[in-house]
This record gives structure tokens, sequence and C-alpha cells, in this order.
């Protein structure tokens, strides 16, 4: 079986309702990533920063996966596909792929700050976290997330299993946030590369097909005509 790295971002989950970061009303317009998404956040108002991720779970229970996520989840019919993602939802898997990635965490778990780092799931009927909540241990729970300036612990993963694919799709993110828009530079030279977005990305390696369309749409018009 071929294999298909697929990486995305956070236009995959637009058309759920998730709005994106850098769109026009997009969530960084709204909020400003130094109050909310850097460890010096957290030090200056850690319940702030608590807060606005518990809005971001509480978004995530309103929310179902889209017809892209499915898409996804149904290639591994044809394919072997890895989702490497940028995004912190659990769309990718309640739409039922296999193997996901995620490069910057997850919102529905948490971390001590205690030295040994542990991590745990947060459920539905339990996924708020406010100051006080505490690790076994003793220490802070924190978001489950890598912040701007914090190091991805998964990139090494990542980039070697890019170096696998057979073909590499991209869909839905602007390429702006390094490490993980650095990925494509792993691909075996020659590969297919698709990218799937529907505003035109700038500065794109050569040799790149581009599917000028929203996720869903997108990989229809991947799958009928290039897979
Ligand atoms: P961005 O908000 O930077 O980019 C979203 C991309 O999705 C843009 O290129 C849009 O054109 C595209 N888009 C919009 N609607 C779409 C649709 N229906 N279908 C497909 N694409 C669509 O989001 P990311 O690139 O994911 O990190 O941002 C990367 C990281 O920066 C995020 O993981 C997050 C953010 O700050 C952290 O919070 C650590």
């Amino acid at each position: 079986m071929k294999k298909i790295v697929v990486l995305t971002g956070a236009g995959m989950s637009a058309e759920s309702g998730i709005s994106t970061f850098r769109d026009s009303g997009g969530l960084w317009e709204k909020y400003k990533i130094d109050d909310v998404a850097t460890p010096q956040a957290w030090r200056k108002n850690p319940a702030l920063v608590l807060d606005f991720y518990n809005q971001r779970r509480k978004q995530l229970f309103e929310v179902e996966p889209n017809m892209g996520h499915r898409a996804l989840a149904e290639l591994e019919k044809k394919y072997e596909v890895q989702i490497i993602t940028q995004n912190v939802d659990n769309l990718h898997e309640r739409a039922g792929s296999s193997n996901i990635l995620h490069l910057h965490g997850e919102l529905m778990k948490v971390r001590s700050t205690g030295p040994g780092e542990e991590v745990y799931n947060l459920t539905p009927d339990n996924y708020e976290t406010h100051l006080g909540d505490k690790c076994p241990k003793g220490f802070q729970l924190r978001p489950h997330i890598v912040w701007f300036g914090e190091a991805v612990p998964e990139i090494e993963k990542a980039e070697h299993l890019t170096t696998q694919a057979d073909i590499l799709v991209i869909i839905g993110t602007s390429l702006q946030v390094y490490p993980a828009a650095g990925l494509i530079h792993n691909a075996k030279p020659g590969i297919p590369v698709f990218l799937i977005d529907p505003h035109e990305i700038t500065h794109l390696p050569d040799g790149i097909t581009v599917i000028q369309k929203g996720a869903s749409e997108g990989l229809k018009e991947l799958t009928e005509k290039y897979l």
C-alpha cells in the first residue's frame, strides 16, 4: 500500500465551524497570542490562559467532523494514511482516522507543571481546568498545548514520517508557523505534493499541485482526479 502523509492546519476544521487563526475574523484577531498562548502569558495570568482553553474545549463539543475529515478516514481503504496535524481539536479522531500525530498538542489533554510533566486525559463531563487543579503529586495542571516559544517535541517524529511519504497532501495551513511549515522539505524529492486551500499560499516550493478549494471540495477533487 502506498503511504500518504497529510499535513493539516486550522483550515481543515474551518468547515466544522472552528475559526482559523490568521484569516479575517480568526482567533488571533480576537485574542493576542501574547496573552493566551505563550509561557509568559501562563506566568502572568494563568487563569486567563486556562479560561481561553476551557472555551476552546467547550466549542469542540458543539462541532462535528466535516466531509474533509471523513474523506481522509475513508482514504485508509486504499492507502496507508498518516495524518500530521497542527490542530489541537479531536476531529480527525472523531472522523475515524487511525494514525494521527498532533504537533501542537491536544485540547482534551492537560499536563502537570511538575518535573515529570505527566499527561492526563480530560473527559466531556470534566473538561475544564482551573487554578488549583493539581496533578496527584500536587503540581498545577496546564493545557497540553505547544505554546509559541516552546519546543515542538513531536517534530522529529513528524520529519521521519514525512520522509516515508509516497504522496504528501497539505490542507488548510498558512504555512507560517515553523517548524511545522518546514516539514514539506523532508519529503523525498519528486513525490507528488498537493496543497488544498481556498486562498492563495505564496512562496511555495516548485512542483506542488495546488487545489484552490476548501478542504471538503478539495479532497473530493484530489481523490477523483489524482488518486
Ligand atoms: P492559519 O489560521 O494560519 O491558516 C489557516 C489556513 O486555512 C489559511 O491558509 C486559510 O486560507 C485556510 N482555510 C480557510 N478556510 C479553509 C477551508 N474551508 N478549507 C481549507 N483551508 C481553509 O492556521 P495554521 O496554519 O493551522 O498554533 O496555524 C498554525 C499554528 O498557528 C496553529 O497550530 C496554532 C496557530 O497559532 C498554536 O496555537 C500553537
